[in-house]
């Protein structure tokens, strides 16, 4: 299944904008999941790949995440990045928000980070990017860091199944009507010997499943 290119994807995003935050009500309870299985309480430097409107940031700065914790957050998209440096002005040098040329190679030195947060991006990358993110992922992760993972995936039960269905068609169709997001099955592209599972859920709130995935960042040769 051919995917967005990332100049397609940050023409779509850039148009798309805070539009983002309004319809997505199938994210909603994944990501709660997410933040209650991210131990965010002992985080001291979380990066996240993809922060859209900075939507995710802001609440985990202002609720989650120990008041020392600092944030990098990325994004290919110039909407996107200027809407994400004004939420996140309240929280100074702590949360830094930079522009990228949509390169998984990530400007961030190995082992520098305790969570990496990703929520609804793989579903847009191809499989190729998805395991070059999960390896630069494992590399700005300390030993024992969490990556903490939320993406849509393809369901079980009727309702499920036509749901995913149906979104399939609209990617093929045109993927633009979905924000060039297809059903993806995360824990396929985890290698065990790179990533110990700690948490790992499919919830299909209204019809369309989403996959939580929350593994720790196995390292030979490095303390956690
Ligand atoms: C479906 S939105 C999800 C946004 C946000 N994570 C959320 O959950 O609301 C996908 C986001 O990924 C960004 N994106 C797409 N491809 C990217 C790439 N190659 N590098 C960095 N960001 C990318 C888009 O600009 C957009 O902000």
């Amino acid at each position: 299944m051919r995917t967005f290119s990332h100049a397609r994807a940050k023409r779509f995003y850039d148009r798309f904008g805070a539009r983002q935050d309004r319809g997505a009500l199938y994210e909603r309870r994944p990501i709660e999941l997410l933040i209650e299985n991210a131990e965010l309480d002992e985080a001291t430097a979380v990066f996240e790949f993809g922060c859209g409107t900075g939507r995710l940031a802001e609440r985990l700065l202002s609720r989650h995440l120990p008041e020392r914790a600092t944030y990098t957050a990325v994004d290919i998209s110039d909407t996107m990045f200027e809407l994400t440096r004004e939420r996140l002005a309240p929280w100074g040098p702590r949360a830094e928000v930079r522009l990228t040329a949509g390169d998984m190679d990530l400007d961030a030195a190995g082992s520098s980070h305790d969570r990496f947060v990703c929520a609804y991006v793989f579903d847009l990358l191809s499989v190729d990017d998805i395991h070059k993110l999960l390896g630069e992922a494992r590399r700005v992760l300390r030993p024992g860091g969490l990556l903490c993972l939320a993406s849509l995936t393809a369901g079980h039960g009727f309702g499920a199944k036509l749901a995913t269905g149906l979104w399939r068609l609209a990617y093929l169709i045109a993927p633009a009507l979905v924000g060039g997001c297809r059903p993806i099955r995360l824990w396929r592209h985890i290698y065990a010997e790179h990533w110990e599972a700690r948490y790992r859920r499919v919830v299909c709130p209204g019809g369309l499943c989403s996959e939580v995935l929350v593994a720790s960042c196995v390292k030979d040769g490095e303390a956690p």
